[in-house]
């Protein structure tokens, strides 16, 4: 079973890491080096997915194979930044079934405001990995997770690059029941809500805006 909070102090995420805080990497390998780890959050994520067994016959004999047991999970991107964990793990889980939350973020009040919602069917059958890279304040976090489970989710868990000690509490407090998955626990937020050390803007830097 998960705790609440578990930092993936594998070497290589951590090196990438690094790679992606430092200010002069550029956007086509910030955006290389987030599928990366997001294939290998994703490892983490999914390590006590269910198995089932299947007869299968190998060119040599018949066996009973594992292969995941159970409905497609769901993949939830809390958009947009969401959008860059996404496409890594989905290369790892083709299969997967995948939704959108919409949140932005009032610059003056740092609350999320809905804008997008459109998930998978049967999610209350399904696990959900909602995917964003920013844990800070925690308000998105906890809105779309909010969302989600009026959606029927029941099984979720919430996969980060980086979370903020503020963000990680909020979480505990609003949905105790949904493990988060980070590669780093940070330092604090700043006063305009930005996660330090931290990475800057994770959209910002993906998608070469601003
Ligand atoms: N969102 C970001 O992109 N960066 C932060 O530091 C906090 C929220």
């Amino acid at each position: 079973m998960y705790e609440h909070l578990t930092v993936v102090k594998h070497p290589l995420i951590q090196h990438k890491l690094t790679l992606m805080r430092d200010e002069t990497t550029p956007t086509n390998h910030f955006r290389q080096l987030l599928r990366e780890i997001s294939q290998l959050l994703a490892y983490e994520v999914t390590r006590e997915l269910p198995m089932e067994n299947q007869r299968i016959k190998t060119p040599m004999q018949e066996m009973d194979a594992p292969v995941l047991a159970g409905r497609k999970l769901a993949l939830v991107s809390i958009l947009r930044a969401g959008n860059g964990l996404l496409d890594g793990v989905l290369e790892l889980i083709p299969s997967a079934r995948v939704g959108f939350v919409g949140l932005y973020r009032d610059e003056e009040t740092l609350e999320p405001v809905q804008y997008y919602f459109k998930v998978p069917e049967a999610l209350e059958d399904r696990l959900v990995i909602a995917v964003d890279p920013m844990l800070a304040t925690g308000n998105s976090s906890v809105a779309a997770i909010d969302l989600l489970k009026k959606a029927g989710a029941r099984d979720i868990r919430f996969m980060c690059l980086l979370a903020a000690p503020e963000g990680v509490a909020r979480m505990k407090e609003a949905h105790p029941d949904v493990p988060i998955i980070t590669a780093a626990l940070d330092e604090k937020l700043n006063d305009k809500g930005y996660i330090v050390p931290g990475l800057g803007d994770a959209g910002d830097r993906m998608f070469g805006t601003k």
